[in-house]
């Protein structure tokens, strides 16, 4: 059943289904091999979850449990691109609608549709 409401336990199933789903992918697993390693089950790995449940539960609930600056470690991994960015989007726009009300699942989408472009125009990429 598509949640109502987001929580850490949906939060937590969202976040690891996505990373499957990214390793999965060509164009954006690169990034995450080289900072957090393939074996989606290591500690580098299962810290990047926790920051990732408490990053979405702060955007969608509000809940200042996300201390830490997310744009930081995006300045310093492999030039990033604008179908890294879009590809990225897909697969969560994907991910968010399996677990989440289509209502839910777009406020989701908006929220890194606006992070993503901030990204891109931090990091200089043109579309
Ligand atoms: C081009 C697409 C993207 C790629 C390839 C990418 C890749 C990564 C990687 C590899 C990390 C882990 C870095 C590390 O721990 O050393 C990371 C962290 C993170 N990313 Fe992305 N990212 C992308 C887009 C986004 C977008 C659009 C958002 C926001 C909606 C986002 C939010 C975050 C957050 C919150 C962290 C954790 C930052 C922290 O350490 O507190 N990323 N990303």
């Amino acid at each position: 059943m598509l949640a109502e409401e987001v929580n850490r336990e949906n939060l937590s199933k969202m976040v690891r289904t996505f990373y499957q789903m990214i390793m999965d992918d060509k164009t954006v697993n690169p990034y995450f091999i080289m900072a957090l390693g393939k074996d989606l089950e290591n500690e580098a790995w299962q810290e990047h979850y926790k920051i990732l449940e408490d990053f979405w539960l702060m955007l969608m609930t509000g809940e200042k449990v996300y201390t830490r600056e997310a744009f930081t470690p995006h300045t310093e991994m492999a030039e990033l691109y604008a179908e890294t960015f879009e590809r990225w989007l897909e697969l969560f726009d994907e991910v968010v609608h399996m677990y989440y009300t289509p209502k839910l699942a777009q406020k989701f989408y908006k929220r890194a549709e606006v992070l993503s472009r901030k990204f891109m125009q931090w990091l200089e990429i043109t579309e």
